[in-house]
């Protein structure tokens, strides 16, 4: 039998139903002033073909995103499934979160991790409030991708690999 909760103050079983929806994890990362900036994003999202739209949510709280919203160009990279340890490194709240990251930018000043398994070179489109998070709309200017790289998984605050249902 399904039993439902009512929603409390305390949302831990929230974000536990939330962490049900399994979801892959991005790298939203830009240039700043030469700088490397960036952030973990498992909220990504693909929106529309035309135009070619992609999403991802973002804390209220982030110091990151006040950093990249600004910024021309954004890189967005889909992390693959052995880059678990570069997504713990772009969630660290102090530290330098590029420090054995390999990465490259392009002239755009787009950041996008090495070895991903797809990237897509943004801009923001849009915010949207959203709660305690903020919907930021991108536009993708140019993509590639690698898609014999599995990516990486999140569920249930873990990291996982994708395994074939058949
Ligand atoms: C697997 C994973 C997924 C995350 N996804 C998001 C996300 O979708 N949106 C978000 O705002 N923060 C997300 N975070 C947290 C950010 O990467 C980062 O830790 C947070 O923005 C705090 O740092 P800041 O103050 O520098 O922004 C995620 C962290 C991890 C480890």
């Amino acid at each position: 039998m399904i039993s439902l909760a009512a929603v409390s103050t305390d949302h831990t079983d929230l974000r536990k139903a939330y962490g049900c929806f399994p979801s892959g994890v991005t790298a939203v990362c830009a240039l700043s002033d030469g700088a490397p900036v960036g952030m973990a994003a498992s909220s990504f999202t693909a929106v529309s073909i035309s135009p070619p739209l992609v999403s991802v949510c973002v804390q209220l709280a982030s110091t990151t995103w006040p950093r990249l919203r600004g910024l021309p160009r954004l890189g967005v990279s889909v992390l693959a499934e052995d880059q678990d340890a570069a997504c713990r490194a772009l969630a660290m709240k102090g530290g330098d979160r590029f420090a054995d990251l390999a990465w490259e930018a392009n002239d755009d000043g787009a950041l996008f991790v090495n070895r991903a398994t797809a990237w897509l070179e943004c801009s923001v489109y849009s915010e949207l409030s959203a709660g305690d998070h903020l919907i930021a709309l991108l536009e993708i200017h140019g993509f590639g991708s690698d898609p014999g790289r599995s990516p990486l998984v999140f569920h249930s605050s873990r990291f996982r690999h994708l395994s074939a249902a058949v």
